[in-house]
């Protein structure tokens, strides 16, 4: 008979790692992870990448948005098994060879950084819509960041930020 401290066999079983493969940004990585932990938790725990924020861990923010495969997801809401061989890309994959990106550049030059805890969710939700919408009016801009709560800025500022990037004559105000 087991103990009450003793794991059955499908409660160990559950608690076991598995070996998965992520490519986060541009990097494969072999990662052992616990069948209930989540993308964020893996991203910011294992990986040691902290720009990605866990912040309500419910899917009701938007602050621990990623894109997987290019789309924007909720890493909360995300288990990492389920992106065993898949590209994974953070905001720390945003710069590239210590440039920041347009829309990264847009967001300081607007202001629409405060404390910056909803800043690298709306950055990757930003990036996705820009990608697939090179020129989005502020109502697609709105929708596209519908899920990415920001307590801060009023969301202005943001949305200017994503007109800027995308070279719709939005000036810098921060300069
Ligand atoms: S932390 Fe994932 S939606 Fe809030
Ligand atoms: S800048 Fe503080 S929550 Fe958006």
């Amino acid at each position: 008979m087991l103990e009450a401290n003793e794991s059955t066999p499908v409660t160990a079983k559950r608690s076991q790692s598995q070996l998965i493969s992520l490519c986060v940004n541009g990097e494969w990585r072999e990662v052992a992870v616990k069948p209930r932990l989540t993308l964020v938790e893996v991203i910011r725990d294992s990986i040691g990448l902290t720009g990605t924020k866990a912040s309500c861990e419910s899917g009701a923010c938007g602050a621990c948005t990623v894109l997987l495969e290019d789309r924007p997801i909720l890493a909360c809401l995300t288990l990492a098994i389920e992106c065993d061989g898949k590209r994974v890309q953070t905001v720390e994959g945003l710069a590239e060879g210590g440039k920041l990106s347009a829309i990264q550049d847009a967001f300081l030059d607007q202001g629409a950084v405060q404390c910056g805890f909803c800043t690298p969710g709306m950055l990757m939700s930003a990036t996705a819509l820009l990608r697939d919408c090179p020129k989005p009016s502020r109502e697609e801009i709105n929708k596209a960041l519908e899920g990415n709560l920001c307590r801060c800025t009023g969301y202005n500022a943001i949305v200017d930020a994503v007109l800027q990037a995308s070279g719709q004559g939005v000036e810098p105000v921060m300069k």
